[in-house]
C-alpha cells in the first residue's frame, strides 16, 4: 500500500503563500509594468521551488497560484455564456466632422446645447488608443479570475478561461484588499507584430496556413482549444472598463471607487492590469481633436495594432445620464483613422505554386493605389481563406496593404456581385503541370507534389542560388523561366552544365554576362557545406537548421546514413526535432535526390565540408550557441544515463566541439557515464575536469 502523502505544516503553508506573492509581484512587474524586479534564473528558482511544493503538498495549490497559469487536458469545445453586462459596440466617426456632430448630440441629450452662437461647453473626454484585437469580458468573484469569454454576439460569448488564464498580463487575483464579491473587467486582448511575425515564419517553415493579420492571429489563438498552444503564443491583454457592484467600497489601502474613466483606468492598474500607457485625459474637444491627430502617424511606431482612437466622456455619472443606443453608447465614440483599404474589382483567381509544391490563390484585380504603391494582385493565404471569402467571378472586393505586410483580401463586397456569378474555387490540377492536386488531412496546404513540375523546379532553382544558399549573381526570375521553360535546365545540377554561348543566346542576355553567369556558377562550387545543405531546399531545412545539420555531419553521405539509420543521431543536434528528422528521411530515400546529389558531384559540388572547413561563419560563442565549444576536446566513457554515445558525440560537434577516443592532457573533458573504466582513472590522474551527463547539458546549455 502506498504511503499516505504527509500533510503540509504551516512552515511550507507560510512558504507556499510568501512565494507565490514574491511570484505574482514578479510577474506583474515584469509582464504589466515592464520593470523587471528579479533576473529570469532567481524566478525560475523560486518558481520551481513553490511547484515542488505544491507537489509534495497537493493542499497547497491555489487557483491564483502563478504555477497554475497552464493547466488540464485540452478542452473538447467551448462552452456559450452569458455576459453579467452585455459587451456593446462602439459607434464609429470618420473624420473629425463626424467627431464634432457626435459632440454635439451628446451636449443635447445632456442638455447642455449652447444658445446659438456661444462656445461649445467643454466636457472632459478620455482618448484612447482603440487596439485593433479581440474583446474579452474577465469576470472575477472575490478578487479570483473565475470566467473569461469572447464577445460573441454582446449577449453570449465563448467561455475561454483556460486561455486567457496563460496571459502573463491578466492578473489571476486583483491586487485589492477588500476584493468586490464580483467584479467585470474588459479590454483588449492582442499580439504585437513581433510576435505575429514569428508565429507566421514559424508557421510558414512548418508549411502550415498562415494568419492573415494579428487580430486573426489572436482570435484563432483563443480558440485553441490547447491552453499550451495558447502560452506558447504568448498574449497580451490591455484593461480599458471596469464594473463594479453597487455598494462596494474599498478597503485599507484600495483605490477609491472611480467615478469617472480615467480613476477606473487607474483602479484598473492598481489591481494589477495592463492599461494602455497613452491613454490622455482631455479637457475639451480641441484637445481631443489634438490626440486624433497626434497619434495618426505615432501609432505607427507601436508594436501593435490600432485603427483610430476610441474618445469616452470622463464622469461616469454624465455616461448614465447620457445611456446607450440599441447598441452602443451615447457617450463614446471610435474615430477612425483612414483605413490602407480600397475596393476593385476582381479579374482572376489564379493558383501559385510555391518552391515546395505548396498551392496558394491569389487574386487579380483592377489596379487601386494602396500605401503609396499601385496594387493588383494579393493572397488569399490558402484554401480554407479562399472558401471562408465566398469569391464569385467579377465580385467587386475590399483589398488591405498595411505597413509592411504584403496585400491581402479582406473581404468580398457580396451586395455588389453580378447576378448569375460562378463561385470560384482552386483547380483540382496543378496550372503549371496539369498533374493532381492534393490536399493531406488535417492540413492547410494543398500542394502539387509532381518532382518535376516546372513551377517546382524554378523554385527550386531561384532557392539555390539565392543570398543565403549559393548566393549566385546574374540568375534573376526572368532567365530561370526562360531555361525551364526551354527545357535547357532540368535540375538544379543542369545549372552547371549551361556554357557561355547557349546563354548568350537568350533574350535579354549579352556576352559579358553570360560569361559573367558561368564564372558565378563556377566560384559557388565553393561554397561552404552548409549553404549547400540549405540550397537543397530540404521541407524544415531551413538556414539555421543547415548550420547546425552541416556542423554534426560533414557530408551528405554522412548525413544520408544517419537520416536513413539513426534519426535519433540527427535529433541530438541542438535544436532538431523528429519532424525535421522524418523529413531528411524521407528526403534522401526518394531516389531522384539521390540521383541529383550524385550527379551534383560529378560536377564539382563537394556535398561536403571542405578540407579545414571549421565551423560556420558569423556566429558568436554564447551558452547554447552553435559553436561555443570550438576548439575544444571531448572524452566519452561509460554510458550516460538518457543520451548514447553517438548522440552525445553529434550535441558536442553540433556545437563546434571534437571527440577523441583518447585521454591526454589536451583534452578538455572527460565526459564520463556509470562504469566508466580507464579514460576516468587517466582523467583524474592528469586533473582533466570530468562532467557527467547533467554537467554536459549544462556546459552546452540544454535541458534535460
Ligand atoms: S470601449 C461600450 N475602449 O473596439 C464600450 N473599446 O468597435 C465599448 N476596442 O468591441 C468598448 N480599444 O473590442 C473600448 N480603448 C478601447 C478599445 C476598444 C479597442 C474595441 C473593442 C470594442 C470595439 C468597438
Amino acid at each position: 500500500m502506498p504511503a499516505p502523502n504527509p500533510s503540509s505544516n504551516g512552515a511550507e503553508r507560510h512558504r507556499a503563500a510568501e512565494l507565490r506573492q514574491l511570484l505574482q509581484r514578479a510577474a506583474h512587474a515584469y509582464y504589466v509594468l515592464d520593470a523587471p524586479v528579479m533576473e529570469d534564473p532567481v524566478y525560475d528558482r523560486l518558481y520551481r521551488e513553490l511547484l515542488e511544493l505544491e507537489s509534495s503538498f497537493p493542499e497547497l495549490i491555489r487557483p491564483d497560484s502563478p504555477t497554475r497559469r497552464v493547466g488540464g487536458e485540452p478542452a473538447e469545445g467551448f462552452t456559450s455564456v452569458e455576459h453579467r453586462i452585455g459587451l456593446l459596440s462602439l459607434d464609429n466617426a470618420f473624420s473629425l466632422e463626424e467627431l464634432e456632430a457626435w459632440y454635439a448630440r451628446l451636449l443635447k441629450v445632456l442638455d447642455r446645447t449652447p444658445e446659438p452662437g456661444a462656445p461649445l461647453p467643454p466636457l472632459a473626454m478620455v482618448g484612447e488608443l482603440k487596439i485593433d484585437g479581440n474583446a474579452l469580458a474577465l469576470s472575477y468573484q472575490h478578487g479570483v479570475l473565475v470566467r473569461a469569454a469572447t464577445r460573441g454576439d454582446s449577449e453570449r460569448g465563448e467561455e475561454i478561461t483556460a486561455n486567457v488564464r496563460t496571459i502573463q498580463s491578466v492578473p489571476l487575483r486583483l491586487q485589492i484588499n477588500n476584493p468586490p464579491a464580483w467584479t467585470e473587467v474588459r479590454g483588449e486582448a492582442l499580439i504585437p507584430d513581433a510576435t505575429f511575425a514569428a508565429i507566421n515564419a514559424e508557421r510558414a517553415a512548418r508549411q502550415e496556413a498562415l494568419f492573415a493579420n494579428p487580430r486573426n492571429a489572436c482570435a484563432g489563438t483563443l480558440r485553441q482549444l490547447d491552453p499550451k498552444v495558447v502560452a506558447a503564443r504568448r498574449l497580451d491583454f490591455f484593461a480599458y472598463t471596469l464594473h463594479l457592484p453597487d455598494g462596494w467600497q474599498p478597503g485599507e489601502g484600495d483605490p477609491a471607487r472611480p467615478t469617472s474613466q480615467w480613476a477606473s483606468l487607474q483602479w484598473l492598474q492598481a489591481a494589477g492590469f495592463r492599461v494602455n500607457p497613452n491613454a490622455e485625459l482631455l479637457p475639451s474637444l480641441a484637445a481631443v481633436e489634438g490626440f486624433f491627430v497626434q497619434w495618426e502617424e505615432q501609432r505607427k511606431s507601436l508594436d501593435y495594432a490600432t485603427d483610430g482612437v476610441v474618445v469616452k466622456l470622463d464622469d461616469l455619472r454624465l455616461q448614465a445620464d447620457a445611456g446607450f443606443t440599441q447598441k452602443a453608447p451615447r457617450w463614446a465614440i471610435a474615430l477612425k483613422y483612414p483605413a490602407e483599404e480600397a475596393p476593385s474589382k476582381l479579374l482572376r483567381l489564379v493558383a501559385q505554386v510555391g518552391r515546395t509544391g505548396v498551392i496558394t490563390p491569389v487574386a487579380e484585380f483592377e489596379p487601386v493605389p494602396l500605401a503609396g504603391t499601385s496594387v493588383s494582385r494579393a493572397t488569399l493565404h490558402n484554401a480554407d481563406r479562399l472558401a471562408e471569402l465566398d469569391l464569385h467571378a467579377g465580385d467587386t472586393i475590399v483589398v488591405r496593404k498595411a505597413g509592411e505586410i504584403i496585400p491581402e483580401v479582406v473581404r468580398v463586397l457580396a451586395e455588389l456581385r453580378p447576378p448569375g456569378a460562378a463561385p470560384l474555387q482552386l483547380p483540382s490540377s496543378c496550372p503549371e503541370c496539369g498533374s493532381a492536386l492534393v490536399r493531406e488531412e488535417g492540413e492547410a496546404a494543398t500542394r502539387c507534389v509532381n518532382s518535376s513540375c516546372p513551377a517546382i523546379l524554378r523554385g527550386a532553382l531561384r532557392h539555390w542560388v539565392s543570398k543565403g544558399a549559393m548566393d549566385v549573381d546574374g540568375l534573376g526570375a526572368k532567365l530561370v523561366e526562360q531555361l525551364v521553360d526551354r527545357g535547357l535546365v532540368r535540375s538544379i545540377a543542369d545549372l552547371y552544365r549551361l556554357d557561355a554561348a547557349l546563354l548568350a543566346s537568350l533574350e535579354r542576355m549579352g556576352e559579358t554576362s553570360a560569361t559573367n553567369l558561368v564564372a558565378a556558377l563556377e566560384t559557388s562550387k565553393q561554397q561552404p557545406w552548409h549553404r549547400q545543405l540549405y540550397g537543397l531546399g530540404i521541407h524544415h531545412v531551413g538556414a539555421v537548421n543547415a548550420k547546425a545539420l552541416a556542423r554534426a555531419f560533414p557530408s551528405a553521405e554522412t548525413l544520408g546514413m544517419a537520416a536513413a539509420e539513426q534519426p535519433e543521431v540527427i535529433t541530438a543536434v541542438f535544436g532538431i526535432g523528429g519532424e525535421i528528422a522524418e523529413s531528411l528521411r524521407q528526403w534522401f530515400a526518394t531516389a531522384a535526390n539521390g540521383a541529383l546529389l550524385a550527379e551534383l558531384q560529378a560536377l564539382g559540388i563537394p556535398l561536403a565540408a571542405a578540407e579545414g572547413e571549421q565551423g560556420v561563419e558569423g556566429e558568436g560563442g554564447g551558452p547554447g550557441g552553435a559553436g561555443h565549444l570550438s576548439g575544444q576536446t571531448f572524452v566519452l566513457t561509460g554510458t550516460l544515463p538518457s543520451l548514447s554515445r553517438s548522440q552525445a558525440q553529434a550535441l558536442i560537434e553540433a556545437a563546434g566541439g571534437k571527440v577523441s577516443g583518447s585521454v591526454s592532457k589536451k583534452t578538455s573533458y572527460v565526459v564520463a557515464g556509470a562504469e566508466a573504466g580507464s579514460k576516468l582513472a587517466k582523467a583524474e590522474g592528469l586533473g582533466v575536469p570530468v562532467l557527467d551527463e547533467a554537467g554536459l547539458r549544462a556546459l552546452m546549455a540544454i535541458g534535460p
